[in-house]
């Protein structure tokens, strides 16, 4: 059997009726690493919005974890999401509560509904992002490197299979973007989660190296693939 959690086969990946990518071959396996490069433009987002379900697989075949993209109904979307984590540029918090309630908002949006449970796993998450006492703290108290933190423990909440990060590094100055990136490698190691992170911070790449797509062309290949 596969162990694979994402695998994209002949995918062709569109905004509108514009092309973006063609004939996209790869797979990740469960706890992989893999970073996802390319010039701005070149059609990282798209392929990771094709992931989670926010642009429909046209043509092609598709599965990320338990679910095929070419045949995802709209109802089923939700459902594909609680078993991947998202993370973006800007964090995505919602500033009239604190990160507390951001995370039980999130977990009863996606039907959690054990008060004890609840409490328990935010202060799991919390922990494993290295800030268990940011509880009662409002986003805007926090900052930039540390709201980043609370996103990703939003998006490990349901034990995600795995985590698709859009430029997570984006907004932060170097040394924060190093922090993140060594959570993501914990988190990657501790709970064999696998990663696939769209970035434009070759440097980082060339000092922590792992298994790189290269979007360019209307194309991906594969950096690291020696065949
Ligand atoms: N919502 C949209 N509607 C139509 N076209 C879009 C949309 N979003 C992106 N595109 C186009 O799709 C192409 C790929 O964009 P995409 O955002 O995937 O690139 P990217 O590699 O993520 O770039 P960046 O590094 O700037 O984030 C671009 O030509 C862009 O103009
Ligand atoms: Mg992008």
């Amino acid at each position: 059997m596969s162990s694979s959690v994402i695998s994209l086969s002949n995918a062709y990946i569109y905004q509108k009726d514009n092309l973006i990518l063609s004939d996209v071959n790869f797979s990740i396996e469960k706890g992989e690493f893999v970073y996802l490069i390319g010039k701005t433009g070149s059609g990282k987002s798209s392929l990771l919005k094709t992931l989670y379900a926010d642009l429909f697989l046209e043509k092609g075949s598709g599965t990320v974890v338990d679910y095929k993209l070419e045949e995802i109904k709209y109802k089923e979307i939700p459902f594909l999401r609680r078993k991947i984590g998202i993370i973006f540029q800007d964090f995505q918090l919602l500033s009239d509560r604190n990160i507390f309630q951001n995370l039980k908002f999130f977990m009863e949006a996606m039907g959690w509904e054990d008060k004890y449970k609840i409490e328990e796993r935010i202060v799991e998450v919390l922990e494993l992002v290295g800030l268990p006492e940011v509880l009662s703290k409002m986003p805007h108290q926090l900052s930039g490197g540390e709201q980043q933190r609370i996103a990703i423990a939003r998006a490990l909440l349901n034990h995600p299979e795995i985590l698709l990060a859009d430029e997570p590094t984006g907004n932060l100055d170097p040394e924060k973007s190093i922090e993140i990136l060594k959570l993501f490698f914990k988190i990657n190691e501790v709970s064999e989660t696998a990663v696939l992170m769209a970035t434009h911070e070759l440097d980082l790449i060339e000092r922590f190296p792992r298994r790189t797509l290269y979007c360019d062309n209307g194309a991906i290949t594969d950096l690291t693939d020696n065949s």
